[in-house]
């Protein structure tokens, strides 16, 4: 892809700065105890993923550090700042932008103006300026539009289906343009939850090869959850791995891949060994 670049603001942290961390993070639905006293920390720059088997927290999780959950307990610190309690929209301006494990479009609008309404939280006019449609506003939208058209060709959508109805979409290019609204928040911190869920093979190399692109060439940091172990080994710096909302264990792909608990919750019991087996050839391969 030869997109233009689009920029995005850097946030004056050094690489190897702690970005995010959470502390007891904890949330209980009634008796459910989704997330129990979870700590995490996510450095400048990392791509982490976060693991685990089905109703682990890991979305949970991530609602929690968007906004759309309160911990029950625990602090939540991003950049330096206490964000726990916050709006998601505060969240979203703060630098952390998401995508959602159900895409979450707007399906009867444009693939345009899914990514505008991402960028809707950067853009300085208010509301009288909008309506009286002044200069500084016409050109604020003119250059609003060109930024998601470019992000539309970095996500590998290109401009041209930038009137397509988002409904009308491949799945595959439903979580691409989820990307691109992300992008457009200008988060420091992108949260992606399961971002190859639905994809063929080849579609979720591609979204692989993506991910890291975003850390390289946009130097965003980057949290995913995702259970292709294909996926998860072959870009991690750190996984973190949940079971029923523990933190059972974290490390270096390799690290967690060995870990006979990680194995045992989630492999599940049957046919441990062989399918350990597997996940250590196939990541083998892909690092050769
Ligand atoms: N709003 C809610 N109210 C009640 N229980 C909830 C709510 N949201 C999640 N849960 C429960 O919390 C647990 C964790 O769910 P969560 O969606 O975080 O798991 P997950 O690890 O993302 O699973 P999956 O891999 O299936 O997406 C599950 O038992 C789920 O049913
Ligand atoms: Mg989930």
């Amino acid at each position: 892809m030869s997109a233009q670049v689009p920029s995005i603001p850097s946030n004056g942290s050094v690489n190897g700065n702690v970005l995010l961390e959470a502390k007891g993070v904890t949330k209980r639905f009634g008796g459910l105890v989704a997330v129990n006293n979870v700590d995490f920390t996510i450095t400048q720059g990392q791509i982490a993923s976060v693991i685990g088997p089905n109703g682990a927290g890991k979305t949970t999780f991530f609602n929690m550090i968007t906004g759309i959950y309160t911990p029950t307990e625990g602090t939540l610190t991003f950049n330096g700042s206490s964000i726990a309690g916050l709006k998601p929209n505060q969240i979203t301006a703060a630098g952390i932008g998401r995508t959602f494990q159900n895409i979450r479009l707007f399906a009867n609008m444009t693939a345009l103006e899914n990514v505008l309404v991402g960028m809707h939280t950067r853009l300085k006019a208010g509301l009288a300026p909008i309506l009286l449609q002044t200069p500084a506003v016409v050109h604020e939208e003119v250059r609003a539009r060109e930024r998601a058209l470019q992000l539309l060709d970095y996500v590998g959508l290109g401009r041209r289906i930038a009137p397509a109805a988002a409904r009308n979409l491949s799945y595959g290019d439903q979580r691409r343009l989820e990307v691109a609204r992300a992008l457009a928040t200008e988060p420091k911190l992108l949260l992606l939850d399961e971002p190859t869920a639905g994809m063929n093979p080849l579609e979720t190399a591609g979204m692989t090869t993506f991910i890291r692109r975003l850390r390289d060439e946009l130097g965003l940091t980057i949290l995913l959850i995702e259970h292709d172990m294909l996926v998860v080994m072959g870009i991690s710096d750190r996984v973190s791995v949940l079971d029923h909302g523990t933190k059972i264990a974290e490390g270096t792909p390799r690290e967690v891949q060995s870990s006979p608990q990680v194995i045992e919750a989630y492999l599940g019991q049957g046919g441990a060994e062989e399918k350990l087996a597997q996940m250590k050839e196939r990541s083998h391969a892909r690092t050769a």
